[in-house]
């Protein structure tokens, strides 16, 4: 099945089941809006969940919606991130409820799509303080045949869903997994943690509205939101690796000779089709927020495609042709706007190269000429030059940490520097920080950091794999500092002063005379954080929540990362 099939399937389906189709709205957020651009396809219609009445008049919406999300935009190109892709939806405003939800997913999948039950597991939220445990959801699945060893129940960070921003709907959700590996028989239990369990439908019951206090108030209004990919969901209808097989990428891929990096390709076909819609909706390249992510987007792919002597228009051309029919494209103005940034890209380049040949740091090249480290490396290659990319990717870490909270706001699609979650985020941070050097020592030091309103991640060296034991020492040591409740406080200071006091510091900055730090300390006065920092921070610990490790994984050469939430 190709992607306009279950396009249209989709839409069909729900349609015989009452709900209007409505079309996709703009990837950017129309009226006031908390992120960049739209990344799910609820997020358009939040006026509507809560109590206003649709224009299409009706209470049952289904949607096929583009989307952005650019949180981890440097993980495209592994099997799973995408920055461009379009969602599958289908709501209730205040009509029906999780029964009619679960029912109509569960046929769609296994009578529409010919899905084999035995593929299918589930999992429901397993309650806490602000809602119970779902058990409704997980009797309607037993109802149709799913075995009770298929029904995980897992906590809020896994499923529990919105909202976007800092307030707005949100409720617990049961999420839809496919076994997509061939080995057979599919194992008799579900198990989340295993890679061939796959994502594809995630179902949720909007009947809370989080409030600006943080309070999970019930919604006057119940609503269901459901969200499927639909690049996913082709490529396991198609027994495919990956998103990069289907109809939808594999014709842009194609145009890259085989000998290219699969990784680059894949970035590749990605930014191309991401640059089109944004460009397609209306955004320029500029320095500042959505064309700021258009023009790092367009420079990243032209600069692979030129690293094999091609033009960026090819891809771009391509990617209007798949999507002929679904999506209206102003043809000559979209590559009017990539070739102005084109032209614009190669002044750069020219200068830049200029600056390459009197021997300038590449660090400097990158940050003040734009000039990309790739070009900086195949250049020095071709010149037999050494190039120093600890050294670079050292000064680059601090860099981006220095200018974190400008691109928190640019490149999760959430919130600038204020939103609350970020705040709490980067308070758990220091904590964090602080937490590695206790268990490991003072020489641990960051190498890079970036926060959103969903996670932190923290890069720091260290050369081993950290154990469990240890993550729930970490996890123990920042908990503990939580509940101790303990003041952040910030102080101007001379700089000699901050240094005298061991302050931890960035690497290569240049600080003025005064500076500011914040502290934290525990209740007889020993410090547990001191670091140089613009914030904005909490004013106490105890605002953070409960703090949990998700991930720990390495990032380059004796450097470990940790990306952790608070719930
Ligand atoms: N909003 C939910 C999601 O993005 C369901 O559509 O997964």
């Amino acid at each position: 099945m190709n992607s306009s099939e279950l396009r249209s399937k989709y839409l069909n389906f729900f349609k015989k089941n009452g709900h209007a189709i409505i079309p996709s709205a703009s990837l950017i957020p129309q009226g006031d809006s908390t992120t960049l651009f739209n990344t799910a396809g609820m997020q358009p219609l939040v006026p509507y969940l809560l109590g206003k009445p649709h224009p299409a008049g009706a209470k049952r919406l289904v949607d096929v919606q583009k989307c952005v999300r650019t949180g981890d935009i440097d993980e495209v190109g592994d099997d799973t991130h995408l920055t461009f892709f379009e969602m599958l939806g289908n709501w209730s405003l205040g009509d029906y409820w999780k029964k009619e939800s679960i029912i109509w997913s569960f046929e769609f999948l296994t009578k529409e799509l010919n899905i084999p039950m035995e593929r299918l597991a589930v999992s429901c939220f397993k309650g806490d303080e602000n809602a119970p445990k779902d058990e409704e959801s997980s009797e309607i699945w037993k109802s149709l045949g799913i075995a009770e060893d298929r029904i995980a129940f897992l906590p809020k960070e896994d499923n529990w869903w919105g909202p976007v921003g800092a307030t707005g709907p949100c409720g617990p959700d049961t999420e839809i997994f496919y076994w997509k590996s061939n080995t057979i028989p599919v194992p008799k239990s579900f198990d989340g943690s295993d890679k061939n369990w796959v994502e594809i439908w995630n179902n949720v019951f909007m009947q809370y509205v989080k409030d600006s206090n943080g309070n999970y108030v019930v919604a006057e209004q119940k609503n269901v939101d459901t969200g499927m990919g639909l690049e996913r969901t082709v490529a396991i209808l198609n027994g495919f690796e990956n998103v990069y097989e289907t109809d939808l990428f594999e014709p842009i891929l194609k145009l890259v000779p085989d000998y290219v990096d699969e990784k680059k390709k894949r970035i590749i076909a990605d930014h191309a089709k991401a640059s089109v819609f944004l460009i397609a909706d209306g955004i320029v390249p500029s320095n500042k927020d959505q064309g700021y992510i258009l023009r790092r987007l367009l420079r990243r792919m032209i600069v692979h495609m030129r690293s094999f002597g091609n033009d960026v228009f090819t891809p771009i051309m391509k990617v209007m042709e798949i999507y002929k029919g679904v999506y209206d494209f102003d043809e000559q103005y979209i590559l009017s706007i990539v070739k102005q940034e084109d032209d614009k890209f190669e002044k750069t380049l020219a200068a830049g190269l200029e600056e390459f040949n009197k021997g300038t740091d590449p660090f400097i090249l990158f940050t003040t000429y734009g000039f990309p480290i790739e070009l900086t490396l195949e250049l020095a290659k071709e010149k037999n030059i050494k190039i120093d990319l600890d050294d670079f990717n050292r000064k680059l870490s601090e860099h981006q940490k220095l200018s974190q909270t400008a691109s928190a706001g640019m490149f999760k699609g959430g919130l600038a520097d204020h939103d609350p979650k970020t705040v709490k985020l980067h308070t758990a941070h220091h904590l964090l920080l602080a937490a590695l050097q206790e268990l490991f020592g003072k020489q641990v030091k960051q190498r890079g950091s970036n926060i959103n309103q969903e996670r932190l991640r923290i890069d720091f060296s260290f050369d081993r794999k950290i154990t469990p034991e240890e993550i729930n020492t970490l996890e123990n040591i920042v908990n503990g500092k939580i509940k101790e409740g303990l003041a952040v406080v910030k102080r101007e200071m001379p700089l000699e002063e901050a240094q005298k006091i061991g302050a931890e510091m960035e690497f290569g900055v240049k600080y003025s005379d005064t500076v500011s730090v914040y502290f934290i300390e525990d209740k007889d006065g020993n410090p547990v954080s001191r670091e140089f920092c613009g914030g904005p921070h909490v004013t106490n610990t105890s605002e953070l929540g409960h703090f949990k490790i998700t991930k720990e994984e390495a990032s380059s050469q004796g450097v470990r990362r940790i990306k952790a939430i608070l719930t």
